[in-house]
């Protein structure tokens, strides 16, 4: 677990701007209902999801992440090359190679700066926004964009019913700049990553260990492979712990959280997250209704949708959570900036 502060920080790091961006298609329950064995109250009922975006054929990761990017910037009034650096928390990068923040560098028409991915799964985008908050913190970087994006639908078998009713494709960027400002920006993390658990929620084929052939393709290895339930166990035990901790060790308690900000895997999972925590109802931001689960993009989305509800402001205290494939686990505590 990391410690609490930073030797090397010389600034404060705030959250300067927001966009997304979801694909204008819509895949709803009654949709699934004709492609697989299951029903809408079954979908409602045990994960909350009515209806997700999913993109069309040809549009990939590097476009989601280029529209909310460009919606951040806007929002800022900045250009492209305004930023110093992209990071891209994404598993459904457009290719292996290049990364997909060198894809949306050169679609945003960017020069001179540099840029990863990061992979963390559905922890991404936390995992990417602290990565970006070091180069800020310790001034060799004054803007880094981060961004959290995934096409699920590209690695969903739409004949699974357990994994194809629960994800959807969507993107969320936000710019990182440092604050002389005390009473907002980036306040403390607690992160972990949890190898045991890699084989609850993984994708085994395409990679070094089982290559690309017609092999791995007949035997459905291209897709997304989950335990649920052991998967769901670990998501509210760790959910909640790493929370806790972090809420603990910054003497604050879950009533103090103006808007709870986690992944968007499983209604039932917030609920139970957010009730161990103590948190107010009205606190709790969800979306997953609308958006399903996707993956790296769920958190920018649901800043979007606390905004949108009017329960972001200026100083509001905002808790991310997340666990994901890996298993990645993270929390964050930060107060918002605008
Ligand atoms: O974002 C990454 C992290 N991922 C997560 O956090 C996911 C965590 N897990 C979950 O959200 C839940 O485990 C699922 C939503 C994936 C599954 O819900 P569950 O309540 O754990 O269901 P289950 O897997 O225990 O299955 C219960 C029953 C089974 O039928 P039988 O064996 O009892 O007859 C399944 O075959 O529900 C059946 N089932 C479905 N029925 C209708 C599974 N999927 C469906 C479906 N429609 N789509």
């Amino acid at each position: 677990m990391n410690e609490p502060g930073n030797s090397l920080r010389k600034h404060r790091v705030k959250i300067s701007a927001l966009g997304t961006y979801v694909p204008p298609r819509l895949l709803t329950n009654a949709d699934l209902e004709r492609m697989v064995d299951t029903s809408n109250e079954w979908i409602m009922e045990r994960v909350g999801i009515r209806e997700r975006h999913i993109v069309d054929k040809g549009v990939a990761t590097s476009d989601l992440a280029v529209e909310a990017a460009k919606r951040a910037l806007a929002q800022r009034g900045l250009k492209p090359n305004d930023v110093d650096a992209i990071i891209v928390g994404t598993v459904t990068p457009d290719m292996f190679f290049p990364s997909t923040a060198c894809l949306v560098q050169h679609k945003l028409g960017a020069q001179g700066i540099w840029g990863f991915d990061l992979s963390g799964a559905c922890s991404a985008f936390i995992y990417a926004v602290q990565t970006g908050a070091q180069f800020v913190a310790t001034g060799t970087h004054k803007r880094v964009l981060v961004i959290g994006a995934d096409v699920m639908s590209s690695i969903i078998d739409y004949t699974d019913r357990a994994t194809c009713v629960i994800f959807g494709d969507g993107a969320g960027a936000v710019i990182l700049e440092p604050t002389e400002d005390d009473s907002v920006g980036l306040i403390d993390f607690i992160h972990e990553i949890d190898g045991s658990g890699g084989f609850f929620l993984h994708m085994p084929g395409g990679g070094s260990l089982n290559p690309s052939s017609h092999e791995t393709v007949d035997q459905k290895m291209h897709y997304v492979h989950q335990d649920g339930q052991q998967v769901f166990k670990f998501a509210v035990r760790k959910q909640t712990e790493a929370c806790l901790k972090l809420l603990e060790r910054n003497g604050l308690k879950g009533s103090d959280v103006d808007a709870f900000i986690p992944h968007q895997a499983n209604l039932r999972i917030i609920n139970a997250t957010a009730e161990r925590l103590g948190l107010r109802p009205e606190s709790v931001i969800v979306n997953i209704d609308r958006y399903g689960n996707t993956t790296a993009g769920t958190i920018p989305l649901a800043m979007n949708t606390a905004i949108e509800e009017g329960k972001l402001k200026k100083g509001s205290l905002v808790l991310m959570a997340s666990v994901g494939a890996g298993f990645t686990v993270g929390a964050a505590l930060l107060r918002w900036a605008y």
